[in-house]
């Protein structure tokens, strides 16, 4: 981890103990004792999200049914997926079943092209194998949101008490949708853009224990199908500026997610959506929020990410 977060974070985690809060704390251990989600996998989604396919299958509303565009090139956008050197039949069916889906063609390992990114399928789960580095899902700095708890900066932007079902419709590796779900006890909704993004996700939260229904789709098209007032928060952390400083743990999400903007049209219908509130993160010295107009800013420390909020 780099040096200046690791201060950065032991600082927060200081004034965080000095200033006892009178909420309840989780404490790590609490966290490990009650991290793991008990009930049915997947959780199931809410209604207003879930339709049949044509096959009868259950889909989420506005998932691709075709491959991704580039949105400046309009060139179609597909990955390829492959097995790994010690693949067993198993992880030939899942590269095969992935394949299926729109935005990634099945490839042998002497077919691949090594110099575009792949998404691989190995004994020990999915890999996302770029030129420079090999990623892998991982629980980002889900540790410092738990030391936290209940007076981390994000929920008192959402003003989150249990049982609130939150919406996540900028999910990337799930780190925020795992701490909201530990926090509510009600398994997070979560949609993400981008479909290798999306699986790798849902098999790093499923295999954690965590209660994140993970839905790949975009959150601009399928927050028009949702019922008012069917969430109690809607959560957005749209992709940071290039060149933005923000943790390592981000950046396998830098390296493939989905740059585009949320917008108007999302800001809308997400408050349609929102039974409480509406909170969008934008980077400390970010001018997002100037452009939005949230009924509040929720500015925490220096450096540290700020919080515009629309109350519904
Ligand atoms: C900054 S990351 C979010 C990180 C996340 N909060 C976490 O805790 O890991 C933004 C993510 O939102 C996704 N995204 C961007 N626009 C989206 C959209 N319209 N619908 C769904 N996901 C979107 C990106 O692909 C990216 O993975």
């Amino acid at each position: 981890m780099d040096a200046r977060l690791r201060i950065r974070e032991s600082r927060y985690s200081r004034r965080r103990t000095s200033r006892p809060s009178t909420r309840r704390r989780w404490s790590s251990a609490a966290f490990s004792s009650t991290r793991r989600w008990t009930g049915s996998w997947p959780p199931p989604l809410p209604c207003g999200l879930a339709t049949k396919c044509g096959s009868g299958h259950t889909v989420a509303t506005g998932s691709p049914t075709s491959p991704l565009r580039n949105s400046a090139t309009g060139r179609r956008v597909c990955m390829q997926v492959t097995v790994s050197g010690r693949a067993r039949e198993q992880e030939l069916r899942r590269a095969a079943s992935i394949a299926e889906l729109p935005s990634f063609e099945l490839k042998s390992r002497a077919a691949v092209d090594w110099d575009a990114t792949v998404l691989q399928v190995s004994r020990t789960g999915l890999c996302l194998k770029t030129p420079g580095r090999d990623y892998r899902w991982h629980p980002g700095l889900l540790h410092t949101r738990v030391e936290a708890g209940w007076t981390h900066p994000l929920v008192r932007a959402m003003a989150l008490t249990q049982g609130d079902r939150v919406l996540d419709c900028t999910l990337g590796l799930g780190t925020d949708a795992s701490f909201v779900a530990l926090l509510t006890r009600v398994p997070v909704t979560g949609i993400e853009l981008q479909p290798a993004l999306a699986l790798m996700a849902q098999e790093g939260l499923r295999d954690a224990g965590h209660a994140v229904r993970v839905v790949n789709a975009d959150s601009r098209l399928l927050l028009g199908g949702l019922p008012d007032g069917s969430f109690d928060v809607v959560w957005g952390d749209p992709m940071f500026p290039v060149g933005a400083a923000v943790t390592h743990s981000l950046d396998l999400v830098r390296h493939i997610g989905s740059h585009a903007p949320l917008g108007q049209g999302w800001l809308d219908q997400a408050r349609r959506v929102a039974k409480k509130r509406v909170v969008v993160r934008d980077t400390w010295n970010g001018t997002l929020l100037e452009t939005m107009s949230p009924d509040k800013i929720l500015n925490t420390m220096r450096q540290r990410p700020r919080y515009g909020i629309w109350l519904g």
